[in-house]
């Protein structure tokens, strides 16, 4: 065997025959950098990045400003003061920008699913199948509706909805299913729009990450019936909170327009029971204020993530995260990878994240467990709401099926970077990350020392 020249399943092949130690002489470092014999930075050698700062985030210039003193100067401070205020002129930039008719903006992403719930007349013994592995706001959208959140388990890899386990979950009482797009990569929505279409179930994508991802042709949250995204501060698209809904069903959206709006239309007739979601004009101002940029820091993320995945690729123990076939680009919200520790000597991921971050680059291990491990489960099976929304019967299976062991697993191993400001740096800072894992992993027989 060359051991100058393995591709990546050899390196697994050899890996598991014992001859890691050998291959692994065999990694270049990267940019100008030899890691070789390098102490690592935790145990007092010099670290990789001696910099460690990263392009900031949330994103601002000017522009954001001067959008910002201009509403305030307005006095149009809230969106129903005006059809051409900040909210309605973002309402139609965003529509414009994702390839679809409509938008309402709302408050937060929580709030935009919450109204698709609600709007697709979605609640009480009605159920919606979802992730484990995602925001409290994915399953907060469906129990504010007093819908149960069915808790489908993950494909390892990708760390997206498995759709053989979501189809395994459907039950008479199921009404919609909610891909989560983890990272601001594309779920398999080809699988989960036949499921969806072979039991004539709604899609509400949550989109909540992936701002002007696309998929076979589509930008995610236009591929099935209601699409959501957040602009908390955090997002790729940031206004401090806010949210907002994307769709071509004229009626459908004029429903969520109604339900978000405390259920009053914009003919101005309290029609149905809702909350009160309005997006304010400050956030909208923000959000106008950076979008002449936004394609362009997408196309940067996109670059960057690309030239990391071909320098980690060749690293044992560390796989980025799998993307299905068709996924043309990614908002890269995350940029995740899974920690293989059997390829680390071993060493428990908290250990690799520590000698990580004293190279100078920040890894988090992102979602410590996934929802089906957390008290809100033990709270709806007790309550009284869903004890009388819900046979005993029904209530007992759910319990039985809470089990998610490859969400489990991807709890455990995932290591991930924030990337909305990161992934916009230079060539040389994606060279860093992959040399800081880099020499971690050519000194893993070290990692017990920590
Ligand atoms: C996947 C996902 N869904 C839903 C939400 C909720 O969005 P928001 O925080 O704007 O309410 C988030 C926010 O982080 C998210 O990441």
């Amino acid at each position: 065997m060359d051991k100058n020249n393995l591709n990546r399943r050899q390196l697994l092949a050899a890996a598991s025959a014992g001859t890691l130690a050998a291959v692994s002489r065999s990694i270049p470092a990267y940019g100008n950098i030899s890691n070789k014999g390098r102490k690592l930075a935790i145990l007092g050698g010099e670290p990789v990045r001696k910099n460690k700062s990263w392009p900031g985030w949330p994103y601002w210039d000017q522009s954001i400003i001067d959008s910002v003193v201009k509403t305030t100067k307005s006095r149009i401070w809230c969106r129903i003061q005006s059809k051409s205020g900040t909210v309605p002129t973002f309402e139609k930039k965003f529509a414009q920008m994702m390839g679809t008719k409509f938008c309402v903006a709302t408050g937060s992403g929580t709030q935009a699913l919450h109204t698709c719930v609600e709007a697709l007349g979605i609640g009480a013994g009605d159920e919606v199948i979802t992730s484990p592995y995602t925001d409290p706001g994915t399953i907060a959208s469906i129990l504010v509706a007093r819908a149960l959140p069915v808790l489908a388990d993950l494909d390892r890899q990708s760390y997206q909805l498995d759709p053989d386990d979501v189809e395994k979950r459907i039950t008479e009482n199921t009404k919609a299913i909610m891909p989560v797009h983890m990272m601001g990569q594309p779920c398999d929505m080809g699988r989960i729009m036949e499921i969806a279409k072979k039991h004539n179930l709604k899609v509400i994508e949550d989109a909540c990450q992936a701002h002007l991802a696309e998929y076979q042709g589509s930008k995610l949250g236009t591929i099935g019936d209601l699409g959501c995204f957040s602009f908390q501060s955090s997002k790729t698209i940031a206004c401090g909170e806010g949210g907002g809904i994307i769709g071509n069903d004229e009626q459908l959206m004029d429903k969520c327009y109604t339900v978000h709006n405390h259920g009053t239309s914009r003919a101005g007739r309290t029609e149905v029971a809702g909350p009160k979601y309005r997006m304010n004009e400050f956030e909208a101002a923000v959000l106008l204020g950076q979008l002449d940029g936004v394609q362009e820091r997408f196309s940067r993320r996109n670059q960057n993530a690309a030239y990391l995945t071909s320098k980690l690729k060749d690293i044992p123990g560390i796989v980025s995260q799998k993307l299905y076939e068709g996924t043309a680009s990614g908002s890269f919200y995350i940029y995740a990878m899974t920690y293989r520790k059997e390829y680390f000597n071993g060493a428990d991921r908290s250990k690799f994240l520590k000698a990580i971050s004293a190279e100078g680059v920040s890894l988090s291990p992102y979602i410590r467990q996934g929802l089906h491990k957390e008290p809100w489960i033990e709270h709806i099976l007790n309550s009284k709401v869903y004890k009388k929304m819900f046979s005993k019967k029904r209530l007992t299976r759910y319990r039985d099926q809470i089990p998610c062991p490859n969400c489990d697993k991807v709890c455990q191993e995932m290591a991930m970077i924030w990337a909305s400001g990161p992934l916009l740096g230079k060539k040389e800072d994606m060279d860093g990350i992959a040399n800081a894992i880099l020499k971690v992993y050519e000194n893993r027989d070290k990692l017990h020392l920590i």
